[in-house]
């Protein structure tokens, strides 16, 4: 799993923080990422004490993390609704974020979206003014070229992103491949979140634009809540 400038005690303080809002009878949206690992784990706490949740997993990583800690899992299709998701962001600029960096944004985008509640977990270093982290797009194997040269044409620089340690493309679990698109600062998300929505291929992107409820980011003596 990727890592980041944050500290893990940041990370988790901002985790427990968030799950403190987890109640008796809820179906909660589990996300993907080291900081949202913590609240999974925190969450298997609450299970553990006898707090009746159901978890909705946003990816592989997420199901197996969640399962070793004995949270009882749904399908998304199988509930009516989800009353709070806890995920992780790559960058947060007031409540638009850039996700992905763990290649799970298509299904953390359904169940972040679904949720009544989307509560954002991050630490310190993912933080800023303006969004500038280069977007992940979820895209179809076969449309690798012809999404990378859309990207192009509305300013972005994509990078098929590689796997870390096999020689080849990282793929998602939906058996797609991913381009990390840098278009520089983002003035307008929501603008290019919706041209990168309209490209045949691009199967989802990594900008969540006006999704986050609340973002809590943790720091090293406790955790900045923006709501
Ligand atoms: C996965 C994500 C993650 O939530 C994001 O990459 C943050 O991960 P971490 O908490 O490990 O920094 O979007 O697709």
């Amino acid at each position: 799993m990727k890592t980041t400038g944050g500290t893990d005690d940041q990370k988790r303080r901002a985790a427990e923080a968030a799950v403190e809002a987890v109640e008796d009878g809820m179906v909660v949206g589990l996300g993907t990422g080291s900081t949202t690992a913590f609240a999974i784990r925190a969450i298997g706490d609450l299970v553990a004490d006898g707090v009746d949740v159901r978890g909705v997993p946003t990816s592989f990583a997420s199901r197996e993390l969640a399962r070793e800690c004995d949270i009882p899992l749904v399908d998304l299709d199988d509930v009516d609704g989800i009353d709070v998701a806890i995920d992780g962001a790559d960058q947060v600029a007031g409540d638009a974020l850039v996700k992905g960096g763990g290649a799970a944004h298509a299904r953390e985008k359904v169940v972040d979206a679904f949720a009544d509640q989307f509560l954002v977990v991050a630490d310190p270093s993912k933080t800023a003014d303006v969004l500038s982290h280069p977007v992940p797009v979820e895209v179809l194997p076969s449309a690798r070229t012809t999404v990378a040269a859309a990207v192009s044409d509305l300013g972005g620089d994509p990078t098929l992103r590689r796997a870390e340690r096999k020689d080849g493309p990282v793929v998602t679990d939906n058996g797609n491949l991913v381009l990390d698109c840098d278009f520089g600062e983002m003035a307008d998300p929501e603008a290019l979140a919706a041209s990168l929505s309209a490209l045949p291929g691009a199967v989802e992107h990594g900008i969540f634009a006006g999704l986050a409820d609340v973002v809590y980011v943790g720091t090293d003596d406790g955790v900045d809540v923006t709501e």
